[in-house]
């Protein structure tokens, strides 16, 4: 989602830490002349300085590489060593334009469960037609709008059949409702209906994915009972005055997915369906976490008091969103959980690897200007605390990381047993409910607004900076300012992803892939690593013009080995590509066409036929080569 909604930063804790050192050592004019074919790695060593090239620093990655373990993520088909990752035709800018999607000449899309579709056959289908609308009870039946991030739980490691959980992320009023403001209780309950996450049974019937029946599909949306688990469940934070019960998921972004077989889902800009219809003044708390006393424009507020921010009876319902929330793809009756022990903030998505003692260990970006990049650790081993009915997600430490100038970093833990949070903070909950104002004092490095965070199977860590038209003052993590298409950060964590400290480079700065056509892009945002080091790169916002075109969002494949960087797809006018779901052969790769056209028919009438006149619907797209090949090489 770009935010268009939200065009301030609300972190102004003034955490600059690398200010002083980086402008003796670099400004906006060295970084605009530098050479193009200055690879990003050899711009972060120029500025670094000799400790970046140590040997010794070199060889310890070498051996992280070899020790790391990759369960978790991504899966075991390796393909041979040496042989090139990339060996597809890229997408010309010129054709990745327009109302419908492009991908490579070697590739075939087909398309899979718009918003609308019933999660069961036979039930209410939505076709995109402008003069109905499905009744907010057809829409808690249907396929919601948004679609973002998403996983595949296959059905006894099938590549035919499985559990798709996907996420709906927003649908503005004008696209859900077809109005700018909500003017019911039922228009709020159809556009509260069309968030949260779907859980869909797809299989492969005759070459082609369809939506089959399935006891264990269901809609979970903003009214679904929810409960909460770890530090913060029982607080009286999470406790308002009417004794209402914890309900609902919202503005769930992007994802992760766990060795145990759960899907989670991450609630980002939950700040934006708040708001006020009296008077209300905002506490230091809800101003770091963008409160407003219109919201984003949703006007849920005016129906429904849950998101009156100046109704007394609902103080700390927005406490009950910014969370982490596991769910089981294969059991629709379980109630999706609340992960407290991951903080709360703007969510973007939850990467899970299994680090040293097969901890869980869960790299986690927070979404807006100057925001942050955090790590969870479990308390142990995810198997013994599971046999011991103990969530690996309950209990362990949460870090924000900060990146020293010189190419290493440090996770600070957030933790009550530091002074200068006990200070500010009455108890462990308090630090995980406000975890932006604890890593604003903990002096955690301000970012580029880190999207999706992808773990490579080698150990190394992917996240992407999107961009940051607001930077002014570069650091050596965030080198432009301003950084209008943004870069690909990438650490590696001491001790197989459990340490406390971790050295880092620069992967890619979009600008330098400009000059190259089949590699051009910007405002990097999905991100999913393959097992054989290939990233596959989706983008939400400006894309760079080339040779006078500017194309529309695209999905690119990266080769982390040699930096070559591929356009694979283009979406259509005015969406953004994201979500990345693979079968377990990755003979398959599912993506998400998000807010095609922003939802205007005169942009595009996608999946319908172009000129039908039907509304533009959010839709899984799905990617597979034609002679069957791995997608992406
Ligand atoms: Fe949901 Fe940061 O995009
Ligand atoms: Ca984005
Ligand atoms: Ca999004
Ligand atoms: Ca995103």
């Amino acid at each position: 989602m770009q935010l268009i909604h939200d065009n301030r930063s609300s972190n102004t804790s003034g955490n600059r830490p690398f200010q002083d050192i980086l402008q003796a050592r670099m400004s906006r004019r060295n970084v605009l002349a530098r050479s193009a074919t200055l690879s990003a790695t050899g711009f972060l060593a120029a500025l670094a300085g000799d400790r970046w090239l140590d040997r010794g620093a070199a060889a310890a990655m070498t051996e992280g590489s070899r020790t790391a373990a990759t369960q978790g993520v991504g899966n075991a088909i390796a393909q041979a060593p040496g042989s090139r990752l990339i060996n597809f035709t890229p997408v010309p800018v010129v054709d990745g334009t327009g109302p419908v999607p492009t991908v490579s000449a070697d590739y075939q899309y087909d398309v899979l469960i718009p918003w609308g579709t019933s999660i069961q056959p036979g039930g209410p289908e939505y076709n995109g037609d402008p003069s109905t609308r499905p009744t907010a009870a057809e829409q808690a039946q249907q396929v919601g709008i948004g679609h973002d991030g998403m996983w595949l739980f296959p059905i006894g490691n099938s590549n035919d059949r499985g559990m798709l959980a996907i996420n709906h992320e927003f649908g503005r009023n004008q696209h859900v409702l077809g109005k700018r403001t909500p003017e019911s209780l039922e228009d709020v309950r159809l556009s509260q209906h069309a968030h949260g996450v779907s859980v869909v049974e797809i299989q492969k019937t005759n070459g082609k994915w369809q939506r089959v029946g399935s006891s264990n599909a269901r809609r979970i949306h903003v009214n679904t009972p929810v409960t909460f688990s770890g530090p913060v469940a029982g607080h009286p934070l999470l406790q308002t005055p009417a004794g209402n019960s914890p309900k609902g998921t919202v503005n769930n972004c992007a994802n992760g997915h766990t060795p145990w077989g759960t899907y989670l889902t991450c609630e980002e800009n939950f700040n934006g369906y708040f708001g006020a219809t009296g008077s209300w003044t905002p506490t230091e708390a809800q101003e770091r976490y963008g409160f407003l006393p219109g919201g984003f424009g949703y006007g849920w507020h005016n129906f429904d008091p849950r998101f009156d921010l100046s109704n007394p009876s609902y103080t700390n319902e927005e406490h009950r969103f910014g969370w982490v929330v596991e769910i089981d793809p294969m059991d629709a009756s379980q109630t999706p959980v609340k992960r407290t022990a991951l903080g709360r903030f703007k969510h973007e998505n939850a990467e899970l690897v299994v680090g040293r003692g097969g901890r869980a260990v869960v790299y986690m970006g927070d979404d807006e200007r100057f925001d942050y990049i955090y790590k969870f650790v479990s308390e142990s081993n995810w198997r013994s605390m599971r046999a011991r009915r103990i969530s690996p997600l309950d209990r362990g430490k949460l870090y924000v990381a900060k990146f020293n100038d010189n190419g290493t970093g440090e996770w600070l833990e957030l933790t009550i047993k530091n002074p200068a949070l006990a200070a500010q903070f009455a108890d462990q909950a308090e630090v995980l409910t406000f975890a932006r104002l604890a890593a604003d004092t903990l002096g955690a490095t301000p970012m580029d607004r880190p999207e999706w965070i992808a773990a490579a199977a080698n150990g190394d860590i992917y996240c992407n900076l999107t961009n940051n038209t607001r930077r002014q003052v570069p650091d050596a993590a965030n080198p432009l300012a301003p950084n209008p298409f943004g870069h690909i950060i990438k650490w590696r964590d001491s001790d197989n992803h459990v340490g406390t400290t971790f050295t880092w480079d620069i992967f890619v700065l979009a600008v330098d892939t400009h000059d190259t056509e089949k590699s051009a892009f910007g405002s990097p945002d999905g991100l999913w690593s393959d097992p054989d080091g290939r990233l596959f790169i989706e983008t939400d916002g400006t894309q760079p013009e080339i040779n006078g075109v500017r194309p529309n969002d695209q999905l690119l494949v990266a080769d982390t080995n040699t930096g070559e960087i591929c356009r694979l797809f283009t979406g259509v006018t005015g969406c953004e590509v994201t979500g990345l779901a693979r079968t377990p052969d990755r003979r398959t790769l599912f993506v998400n066409l998000q807010h095609p056209g922003n939802g205007n028919p005169s942009q595009t009438n996608f999946p319908a036929s172009q000129g039908s006149g039907k509304i533009p619907r959010d839709a899984t797209v799905v990617i597979t080569r034609k002679n069957g090949g791995i997608v992406g090489s």
